[in-house]
């Protein structure tokens, strides 16, 4: 699809490559072109003042932790940074193939509500779904993939959007309308918003890692308080019960006797309250989301992009055996391995298939028209898998069918000493 001749009007670069053609783009008109070391993610052409802004934008984004805040903050500063009179920031859902959050500056809260539900993320916000790569337009009605405006939807007409990269993978798009000073959005623009995307993955990836380990240490004191509970207090409790228990033999006296007895089941009930809320505890761990409940909610999404269910079989106790870090290598190959499917194969059929014993092996088959020979190109989906893979000792590669379609095969290690499913 890549190979297709782009729509007029529209102009896309590849954010890790130079340009497609190899060619620098020059925006002062002259020819002489100063070009960047290779590995530079984009070539800079803006001038003093734009850097300036460009840093003030990096800064406002970075100075936050909390995830929706920092999200925020880049949506507006896309916004100044390219002079556009509207933002969005569509947040991608785990399959990569719709959107799952939309967060927008520039309208107010009753347009907002007029416009009603957030884009699906067909149309134009699609292409850069479909094929992560920067589309500047001077008029987003006369594109063939425009499908309008809903009805209360103010109008606009220049547009750019870029992708957000987060660790090599697409995390979501930048759409920037309505240039504000005249001729739509410029090569300086592009560079910008693509420079600020950087940024932000940095951001959105330090957010991110935050809120992880803010859950991580909240499930780390709930273990604490339980164990604590259940070896220090129940146990002194339990004590102090057995000794007034002796005590009562001691005494003679009706009133006294009645009396302890009535403490003795006071300790009894407090023992029973703390021992429900260890239980309570521990409970709220274990219902956390579990892999094998995560497996299923992603493949049923995905029946919404594949125009048809995959057939899913779970082979061992997938939530005893693979640890989180590894779940969630697991869940990001699935999505990737399903989205690739839907977007390549033209299949009609994908069976899933994951396996658990001293290895974790999935396998995602499909019927649909196999690799081309010599596919040079293409994104970053199976490299990535491979890495992913590597970092855990394992393998992964692609197999072709016997007939027709492709086998995705994708094994790690599991640690050994886990295969107990006690703890
Ligand atoms: N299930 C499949 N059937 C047929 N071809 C496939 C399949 N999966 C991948 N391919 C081919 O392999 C290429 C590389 O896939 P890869 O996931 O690395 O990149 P991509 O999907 O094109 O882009 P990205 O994953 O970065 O969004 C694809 O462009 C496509 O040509
Ligand atoms: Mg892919």
């Amino acid at each position: 699809m890549s190979d297709d001749v782009e729509p007029p009007g529209i102009r896309r670069s590849d954010p890790l490559l130079p340009d497609a053609e190899g060619s620098p783009v020059h925006v002062d008109g002259s020819d002489t072109a100063i070009w960047d070391p290779p590995d530079a993610v984009v070539s800079f052409h803006a001038g003093p003042r734009q850097l300036r802004r460009l840093l003030d934008a990096v800064m406002s984004v970075a100075a936050d932790l909390e995830l929706a805040t920092v999200l925020q903050r880049i949506v507006e500063a896309a916004r100044e940074l390219v002079g556009a009179r509207y933002a969005a920031l569509g947040v991608l859902d785990p399959t990569r193939t719709h959107l799952a959050e939309f967060i927008t500056v520039g309208l107010d809260e009753e347009q907002r509500a007029r416009i009603g539900e957030l884009p699906k993320g067909h149309g134009i916000l699609g292409l850069l779904i479909v094929d992560p790569r920067p589309i500047r337009l001077p008029d987003l009605g006369e594109h063939p993939d425009s499908f309008g405006f809903p009805p209360d939807h103010p109008p606009m007409r220049s547009f750019l959007g870029v992708p957000l990269y987060v660790r090599g993978e697409v995390f979501g798009n930048l759409y920037l309308t309505d240039k504000e000073d005249g001729d739509g959005f410029s090569d300086i623009d592009e560079e910008l918003a693509l420079s600020l995307a950087a940024a932000a993955a940095l951001a959105i990836d330090n957010a991110r890692l935050h809120e992880r380990s803010a859950e991580l240490s909240r499930l780390a004191d709930r273990e604490r308080i339980g164990r604590e509970l259940h070896d220090t207090v129940v146990q002194r409790l339990f004590a102090t019960g057995l000794a007034m228990q002796g005590t009562l033999q001691l005494s003679d006296r009706p009133d006294v006797v009645d009396r302890l007895n009535r403490h003795i089941d006071d300790i009894d009930d407090t023992i029973r309250e703390i021992r429900t809320a260890i239980f309570a505890l521990e409970m709220a761990r274990a219902a956390g989301p579990s892999l094998r409940n995560e497996v299923l909610d992603l493949v049923t999404r995905s029946a919404r992009v594949l125009g048809f269910e995959p057939a899913l079989s779970l082979d061992g106790p997938i939530d005893t055996l693979v640890p989180d870090h590894v779940a969630g290598h697991l869940l990001a190959v699935l999505g990737e391995a399903l989205s690739n499917v839907a977007r390549h194969s033209g299949a009609g059929r994908v069976d899933v298939t994951i396996r658990v014993d001293s290895d974790l092996v999935l396998e995602v088959a499909d019927d649909g028209r196999g690799f081309e020979s010599g596919v040079a190109r293409g994104g970053d989906g199976l490299r990535n898998m491979v890495h992913r893979a590597q970092e855990l000792g394992g393998r992964a590669a692609v197999i072709p069918g016997t007939e027709s379609g492709t086998t995705l095969h994708w094994v790690v290690p599991l640690p050994t000493g886990a295969s107990t499913g006690s703890s």
